[in-house]
């Protein structure tokens, strides 16, 4: 187990937790089908069912919002906000949004025509839904050890570079944009190098493409290229992660993450052209240029952030602690995403319950279990989500920023082990109702009882 990392910082407020009985939590789940997005967050203990949104913010961010300019124009918010995110990028256009997604949108209604290609390690889903929406593919290369759960490489998130290149030389009329996610969400929250950016930049701009990064998770990217990439060890991770936008042509970037806020994104980029038409189509869409649909509280929230994300002593003990819970979980037996990544640890419900086939969601099983068990909400990371295009069947326990202390994180592990030891008497789901697309979000099940299996967990 990696030693503890103390929190680099005091609590300032805090917010008392409705600690739920398991009946309780019995009778919230069946009121919502059996779909912990459906519940109450009053319900849930421990809430990881994303690192979106959900952290603590320092009370610099708290005074920056109190100070936050609410002009329509030429905000003073929107000033330092533009100052941070160009010293940070570098990009020669910023633009605000009120989250990754619209970022996303906005770049690709304004650069994709139908039955272009969008290459990426990992298209993250909104990214994948906002490219298919406007008629192209979205089509991920990552490398083959970033498919195994199994396997240990310290940068798990690489994009394929002779697939890349590959790819560009056959099909390269089709091609519009290369992209790479850092941190690699959908394939576990695992890291690429800077090596592999830098070629994987040469490579786009060699067939004379634009390269874009996806930058939610930019910092902690920075953090493990700082502790694994040996010509990079000891470096600053800010400069780190200024080389990485300056390698690429521009970014989307959901704040929600790595900006340390609770809302905020932006899109950046240098080409002229293409921001204006980005421009035009943000005061149609999102608002006018100096806020993007966020108010000026929100700007100077995310500028802030983004000066304490890329702190050595936040990022070490960041990663760390969602180390430290990978390593209780493997402690225990259960069989996780190895190495953990930056946000998340992802065990691998298939290999916990091989009793589930994937058609019955092993993922929820799992998922719901250590709701009713600990008060835990985590997230379904594969058939459900996917369908049968799922390649894995996991389950995220996705980590807030400074929100949770070790203790907290030694309960989840503590209910982990609960589920695990009672791992052979988990049944599957049946789906009662859902929506054609994006099912796991409003689908309700039903568990399924299975002759000489326990029809319900016992009490913990
Ligand atoms: N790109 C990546 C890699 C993401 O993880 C997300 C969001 C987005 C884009 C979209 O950003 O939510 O601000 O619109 N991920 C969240 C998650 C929702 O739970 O992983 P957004």
């Amino acid at each position: 187990m990696p030693p503890l990392i103390m929190e680099p910082f005091r609590i300032k407020a805090v917010e008392p937790i409705h600690l739920t009985t398991y009946e309780e939590r019995e009778q919230a789940l069946k009121a919502a089908g059996y779909n912990v997005f459906l519940l109450n967050s009053d319900d849930v203990i421990i809430d990881l069912l994303t690192d979106s949104g959900t952290g603590a913010m320092s009370a610099r961010q708290w005074a920056a919002m109190i100070e936050g300019d609410e002009a329509y124009a030429g905000s003073r918010s929107f000033l330092r906000f533009r100052d941070v995110v160009e010293d940070l990028t570098g990009y020669r256009h910023i633009i605000p949004t009120h989250q990754g997604r619209a970022a996303e949108r906005i770049l690709f209604t304004n650069l994709l025509q139908p039955g272009d290609v969008v290459l990426n390690n990992i298209h993250f889903d909104t990214t994948r839904a906002n490219i298919e929406y406007v008629g192209a593919e979205a089509r991920d290369l990552v490398i083959a050890e970033g498919r195994v759960p199994s396997i240990r490489h310290p940068f798990k998130g690489n994009i394929d570079l002779y697939q890349l290149d590959r790819t560009l030389t056959e099909e390269g009329e089709r091609v519009a944009l290369v992209m790479v996610t850092v941190t690699n969400n959908s394939g576990g929250g695992q890291p690429v190098s800077l090596e592999n950016i830098a070629a994987a930049a040469e490579i786009a701009h060699r067939h004379g493409k634009l390269f874009f990064i996806d930058a939610c998770r930019f910092a902690e990217n920075a953090w493990f290229i700082h502790e694994r990439e040996t010509s990079q060890r000891g470096r600053d991770p800010k400069s780190i992660a200024q080389e990485m936008f300056r390698l690429a042509d521009g970014c989307t970037f959901s704040a929600k993450k790595d900006g340390l806020a609770n809302i905020g994104g932006f899109l950046a980029l240098n080409d002229d052209k293409l921001a204006e038409k980005c421009r035009n189509l943000l005061i149609l869409t999102e608002g006018f240029p100096t806020y993007g649909g966020l108010a000026g509280y929100d700007l100077a929230a995310i500028a802030q952030g983004l000066e304490e994300v890329v702190q050595e002593s936040y990022l070490r003990y960041r990663i760390n602690s969602v180390a430290r819970l990978a390593e209780r979980l493997t402690e225990g037996g259960i069989p996780i995403v190895e190495p953990p990544g930056g946000h998340a640890v992802y065990i691998d419900a298939a290999a916990l319950l091989p009793q589930i086939p994937s058609n019955e969601f092993p993922g929820l099983a799992l998922v719901n279990a250590l709701y009713l068990l600990g008060g835990i909400r985590t997230s379904e990371i594969g058939t459900l989500m996917f369908g049968d295009a799922a390649k894995m069947d996991l389950v995220r326990l996705a980590i807030p920023r400074r929100l949770y202390t070790d203790a907290h994180l030694a309960y989840v592990a503590e209910t982990a082990y609960a589920a695990a030891s009672l791992a052979h008497s988990l049944t599957g789901y049946r789906i009662v109702k859902a929506p054609p697309v994006l099912r796991h979000f409003s689908a309700t099940f039903e568990p399924l009882q299975r002759v000489g299996q326990a029809p319900r967990l016992s009490r913990v």
